[in-house]
């Protein structure tokens, strides 16, 4: 699928922040912050696997050069914030600390070498310590920062990056995805899944499958995009699948869940069909017998799409230019199935780990209205 200009201005302001900060680094000047208020609130993990604690926080007396304060209205939860709160997710932090790495606020303060952003300005950011989010306030660099479209809201933004920044690099990068072709997606009325749907149906035009557990949430994928829905606690999806496409099979398989289900849905590709093994919410690596791949002439792809931040950071912002150009365009539109407000941060985890939610859950902290000021 070809993807159009506008959005490169906006990677190259990603990338032009990128050098002047290595620049600006260098320069160890600090920004004083004037303040009436005292503190504000975080969610704070205390101890791994225990529940997290509202705790009052000073705000920072000064900034670093290249930082800046952020006042948060959203922080989307992925997967891997639980999971990090639990000393489960691959990559570790030692308690205290703040969860959650996706945002979407407002600027209030900068440092003296920022220049990419300025005070009020609405944005998006994916904090590099990928801890911090579950706060009023946090400080983000500079470098990380993308602006909101106007046609956004910012709780609907903090739903965005992530999701729809994996979905698309899964796709388009990926599995090459062509328009008009047939994609299997599991744990499709979660926040990746239903992302996922989103950018094959509107982006790609292509016929979604979409598996999930139960009547409702197969409801609602068929309200959302899929062209049929299969409900794996009652249907075979091999089964259905050759139903649905009179013993062709899919195309494309993406795949959040991981263990038997992986087989299952590599077993209904077609001819050369491509597999992308993207999570495991079922908490089990799956194993595939190669045989299978080689009488299909299949392929089986991973994507693990924050590494790109680091491994190919023109593939990572192309992901969200992409994405943030559908979102313009108005064919995309994050979906917010329920919010929380701060001091329900362990209800919202939990109601994620029960399987309640539908598209994306946003711990919400601030009204869009409310001023950037402190
Ligand atoms: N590779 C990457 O770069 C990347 C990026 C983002 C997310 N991920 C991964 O993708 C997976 C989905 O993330 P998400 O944010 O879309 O999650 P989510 O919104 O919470 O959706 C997860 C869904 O998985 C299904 N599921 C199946 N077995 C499950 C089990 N044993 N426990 C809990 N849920 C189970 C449930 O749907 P049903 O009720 O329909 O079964 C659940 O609603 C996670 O593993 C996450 O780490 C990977």
């Amino acid at each position: 699928m070809a993807f159009q200009t506008p959005p490169e201005v906006l990677l190259r302001q990603c990338l032009r922040a990128c050098n002047v900060l290595k620049h600006n680094r260098s320069l160890l000047s600090v920004s004083p912050i004037k303040c009436s208020a005292r503190t504000y609130k975080a969610a704070v993990c205390t101890k791994l696997g225990h529940p997290m604690e509202i705790r009052e926080t000073d705000f920072p007396s000064s900034l670093g050069a290249s930082e800046v304060l952020l006042s948060v209205h959203g922080n989307g939860i992925n997967f891997a914030d639980i999971l990090s709160s639990k000393g489960q997710y691959q990559m570790k932090v030692e308690p205290p600390f703040v969860p959650g790495s996706e945002i979407a606020g407002k600027v209030v303060e900068v440092g003296s070498g920022v220049n990419n952003v300025k005070k009020g300005d609405r944005v998006f950011c994916i904090l590099g310590t990928s801890v911090g989010g579950a706060s009023e306030y946090c400080v983000a660099d500079c470098q990380g920062l993308i602006p909101v479209p106007d046609n956004l809201s910012l709780v609907e933004a903090a739903a965005t990056i992530v999701n729809y920044g994996t979905a698309m690099m899964a796709l388009n990068r990926k599995a090459k995805l062509k328009k008009r072709e047939r994609v299997l997606v599991t744990a499709a009325a979660g926040a990746t899944g239903l992302a996922i749907t989103d950018i094959a149906k509107n982006m790609f035009d292509c016929e979604v499958i979409a598996v999930c557990g139960g009547q409702d949430k197969c409801n609602f994928l068929l309200e959302h995009g899929a062209a049929k829905a299969i409900d794996y606690t009652k249907e075979s999806i091999r089964d259905k699948v050759k139903e649905y496409t009179g013993g062709q099979g899919v195309n494309v398989v993406m795949d959040q869940v991981g263990g038997d289900t992986l087989l299952e849905c590599i077993k209904s590709m077609g001819f050369e069909g491509r597999a992308v093994t993207i999570g495991y919410a079922s908490g089990k690596i799956p194993s595939i017998p190669a045989n299978i791949l080689l009488l299909k002439s299949a392929s089986l792809i991973g994507v693990f799409w924050g590494s790109y931040s680091m491994a190919n950071p023109v593939a990572f912002y192309e992901s969200i230019t992409q994405v943030l150009q559908g979102v313009g365009e108005n064919k995309l539109r994050p979906y917010v199935g329920q919010t929380f407000p701060l001091d329900q941060v362990n209800e919202a985890y939990q109601y994620i780990l029960d399987r309640k939610s539908m598209g994306k859950v946003v711990i919400k902290m601030k009204e869009e209205d409310h001023p950037a000021e402190l």
